[in-house]
């Protein structure tokens, strides 16, 4: 079954958006003739038959924007989210103007930004085949994002329709997109939810409905940890869902770095203050400390280039380091 769980919003506004135009809701409409392509053109290329101008896109609908209605929704189009500028750097189309607009001015400073968010994609896609490999069939998403190509649940349920995947992201846009885009799965879900509350996220309907802990999981926090500051204490929040995993069960993680670039990097994290989720970057050791009580399968933590690389790897030209460390964890 394909549902929405919001624990922060009332029961009659779930799911978070409304299928009918009405006063003070955001809108989504069928548009028959419109057709958005997914993929790694940048701007709205690969949209035709509307106004590019304030439209976001659920694959061929429109979602109009009505500020007050999307703020309402807890979407403030006025300030840049990082959630829809990773979307804007892969190519996709569910962004708005200042999320494009401070996302060239990260990719002035860090010009490979974008081979580092694909760099960063592509090995989420390998360590999901790895786990599969490893015969895990459940996956829980935190921070998922704003669906594009290669999302956990196309890679596991390609190699086996019965996998199931839970997804939990707390940012609108990426929880609509994900509603829409599984709404006729049903061994898929979205919860919207804050990572940290690791105790709403282990007891969401629509976590447990797909996510049986007492059989090894594949947990993965792929580019999100770096959205908490030390003060949330991301160790901690890895350690509270690592308690409700069973033994043989996976940690996936992936984590921006400015060990390699120090001075890009901090000038892309300058960029990013000015967005409502500010980037932390942390070191290698302290990275390692965050997957603390995991065994790290070869190679370890390591640049996400590195890490069991593949022939369907692409890095781009421009990329030495892949900015992001990432590391797969198994519980022994
Ligand atoms: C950079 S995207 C990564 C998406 C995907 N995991 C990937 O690597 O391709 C980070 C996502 O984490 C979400 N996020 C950030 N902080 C979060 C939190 N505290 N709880 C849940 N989701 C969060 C953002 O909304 C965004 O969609």
């Amino acid at each position: 079954m394909t549902t929405v769980h919001d624990p922060a919003a009332p029961a009659a506004s779930r799911p978070p958006f409304a299928t009918t135009r009405a006063p003070g809701h955001v809108v989504v409409s069928d548009v028959p003739d419109a057709t958005c392509r997914i993929d790694r053109e940048r701007d709205f290329s690969g949209c035709t038959g509307l106004p590019r101008a304030g439209a976001a896109w659920l694959g061929s609908r429109r979602m109009e924007r009505d500020d007050a209605a999307l703020t309402g929704q807890g979407i403030d189009l006025d300030r840049p989210n990082p959630a829809r500028m990773y979307d804007y750097y892969l190519g996709g189309a569910h962004n708005f103007a200042p999320d494009r607009a401070l996302a060239e001015q990260a990719l002035s400073v860090m010009p490979w930004m974008r081979e580092a968010v694909r760099a960063n994609r592509a090995f989420l896609g390998r360590a999901v085949r790895y786990c599969f490999d490893q015969g895990i069939r459940q996956f829980l998403d935190l921070g998922s994002g704003i669906p594009t190509v290669g999302n956990v649940h196309e890679i596991a349920q390609t190699l086996d329709p019965r996998s199931r995947v839970a997804y939990v992201d707390n940012e609108a846009v990426a929880v609509a997109h994900s509603t829409q885009i599984l709404r006729d799965n049903p061994n898929a879900s979205i919860t919207r939810a804050d990572l940290t509350d690791s105790a709403t996220v282990l007891s969401a309907p629509t976590v447990t409905e797909l996510i049986d802990f007492s059989q090894p999981v594949a947990v993965l926090a792929v580019a999100v940890l770096h959205f908490l500051p030390d003060e949330r204490d991301p160790a901690s929040v890895v350690q509270a869902y690592r308690a409700a995993m069973a033994p043989g069960s996976y940690v996936v993680l992936s984590h921006v770095t400015s060990d390699h670039d120090p001075e890009e990097a901090a000038n892309a994290k300058n960029v990013y203050q000015r967005s409502a989720n500010p980037v932390h970057t942390r070191t290698h050791a302290e990275i390692t400390a965050l997957l603390r009580g995991f065994d790290l399968v070869e190679p370890g933590l390591v640049d996400a280039t590195r890490w069991r690389p593949d022939e369907s790897a692409e890095f781009g030209e421009n990329i030495e380091h892949a900015g992001f460390y990432a590391a797969v964890g198994k519980i022994g």
